[in-house]
């Protein structure tokens, strides 16, 4: 099997102008299709190794911590891979979601995408301060959705110790607006 950026960037299918003209919209449904290639992301998405190493200097060496306390996903194709990347990481998933879903008291931060404007909301009670947290979504482009759910959980006392994704957009910037925070992308492009 090719290494696993090859392997994502073979499965991956381009869409220009979806969803609006002058947009390249990396469909990425036929990478979760695949089994080798969803098992394989999960795997690498919860590694030890991707946490930011400040964060890591806080686990417990030889007690099977992976580095964060629990996994926060995003509304919605980056729930597809939290859940998997909790299970694998032995830990829990909280949501951040599109506004109006969350039924309890909530925080809710606006933010612009690469196609649009948006809300996200998370659960007040959701993190407790100082909990150490990977945050995963599927694509990384201009960072306003990373950004926001940062926002979030820094707000709940969360401490994001990595944001993972499959795919980071490099010329849209999104680490550059993530920063100080590590950000760990499977495939590059
Ligand atoms: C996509 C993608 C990321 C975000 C990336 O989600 O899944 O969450 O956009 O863009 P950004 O870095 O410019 O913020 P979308 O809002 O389309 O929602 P979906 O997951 O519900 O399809
Ligand atoms: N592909 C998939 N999802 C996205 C993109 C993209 O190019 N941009 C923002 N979310």
């Amino acid at each position: 099997s090719p290494p696993l950026d090859e392997l994502i960037a073979s499965l991956a299918v381009d869409i220009p102008d979806f969803p609006q003209p002058g947009v390249v919209f990396r469909d990425l449904t036929p990478v979760f299709a695949d089994g080798d290639a969803f098992r394989r992301m999960v795997e690498g998405l919860a590694a030890p190794s991707l946490v930011d190493p400040r964060a890591a200097a806080l686990a417990t060496p030889g007690t099977g911590d992976p580095g964060f306390d629990v996994v926060v996903g995003v509304e919605a194709r980056g729930f597809l891979l939290a859940a998997a990347v909790a299970l694998q990481a032995g830990v829990g998933v909280v949501p951040v979601r599109k506004a109006g879903k969350l039924p309890r008291e909530r925080l809710s931060a606006d933010y612009a995408l690469e196609y649009g404007t948006a809300t996200l909301e998370v659960h007040t009670d959701s993190l407790t301060p100082g909990q150490r947290v990977l945050l995963v979504d599927d694509v990384l482009a201009t960072g306003g959705t990373l950004a926001a759910s940062v926002s979030l959980i820094e707000a709940l006392g969360g401490v994001v110790v990595a944001v993972s994704v499959v795919i980071e957009l490099t010329d849209l910037g999104g680490r550059q607006r993530l920063a100080p925070h590590a950000v760990h992308a499977l495939w590059n492009t």
